[in-house]
């Protein structure tokens, strides 16, 4: 092995040791704020298992919160709905992104935090963000995209997501809409805009499914990518993956990070946590057809 080679492999093996060491005490923090999940602002929510400790926040007053994911050093403040929804408001059109920010939504944030690159450079749309669309807000507050767009079909999440926008000053062109799946007038004008799309725990109301894919087919140019990320949930997310499948190139994955892996093992331990209704899959979609 030549001198060059030698220290490139020492740098190599110093570079992993220090990715090693990262991940360690990322998944030391995560476990440390996992034990303490009663501390977390969705306390009030009427989830049993709560999170998987990926997101810190700081508590601002009225509402506002600084939330960073642990993986990054970006931060947005997002305000936190804290109203009791009764169970007939929670189902129709549609208050759950008004409840809490739910796991796969901090996946989906913790996932794109890691893989950044898959943004730079693109004009991305978060499609049912709820009250935070925190993924979308912590991309753009990254800088990367050239464009984010947060949507949801609810009025309430999307305003409460522009009281979100005013306290931060992202530097990249952002704003939320409301965009019903399927709804042509709220759908065309966004038409082969987008080189991503992204969603958190959308695949759950069976009637909500294919217009979620004639959406994504709609908003992507040909060979944009989204990524969906959802819990199994008694086969809606294979459902949704074989609906796609005429349309996009389906990639099912299970073991996205090793931090998550751990953080699952840990939940398995804990009563209220059901891997089927829990823990959150990633769906990567590549649009069939070229520009
Ligand atoms: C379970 S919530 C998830 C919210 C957020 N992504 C999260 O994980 O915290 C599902 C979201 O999808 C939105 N949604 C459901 N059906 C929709 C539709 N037809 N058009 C647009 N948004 C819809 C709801 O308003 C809600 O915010």
């Amino acid at each position: 092995m030549t001198g060059a080679n030698t220290e490139s492999s020492e740098s190599e093996g110093e570079r992993q040791g220090t990715v090693a060491r990262r991940r360690w005490r990322i998944l030391a923090e995560a476990l440390q704020r996992s034990n303490n999940r009663d501390a977390s602002p969705d306390s009030v929510s009427t989830r049993k298992f709560q999170s998987f400790g990926l997101l810190l926040f700081e508590e601002l007053g009225q509402e506002f919160y600084s939330v960073r994911c642990i993986n990054s050093d970006f931060k947005v403040i997002v305000r936190l709905l804290r109203r009791d929804f009764s169970p007939s408001q929670l189902t129709g059109f549609n208050n759950t992104g008004n409840v809490c920010i739910w796991p796969s939504e901090e996946i989906l944030t913790y996932y794109c935090l890691s893989n950044l690159k898959i943004f730079s450079g693109k004009s991305v749309l978060e499609l049912g963000g709820g009250m935070t669309s925190l993924a979308g807000m912590l991309v753009a507050a990254s800088g990367v995209v050239s464009k984010m767009v947060l949507t949801d079909g609810n009025a309430l999440s999307v305003s409460n997501v522009k009281v979100s926008l005013q306290k931060n000053s992202l530097p990249v062109e952002t704003c939320a809409r409301v965009l019903r799946w399927g709804v042509a007038e709220e759908v065309s004008p966004h038409q082969g805009k987008f080189d991503v799309a992204m969603c958190a725990d959308c695949l759950f109301f069976d009637d909500g499914r294919d217009s979620l894919l004639l959406t994504l087919l709609a908003v992507l140019r040909p060979g944009g990518t989204a990524l969906v990320v959802a819990p199994a949930r008694s086969g809606t997310f294979h459902c949704f993956a074989s609906m796609c499948r005429p349309h996009f190139r389906v990639a099912i994955v299970e073991k996205y990070d090793h931090v998550v892996d751990q953080l699952a093992q840990k939940s398995a331990r804990d009563p209220h946590y059901n891997h089927n209704l829990h823990f959150p899959l990633l769906m990567v979609l590549k649009k069939i057809g070229t520009n």
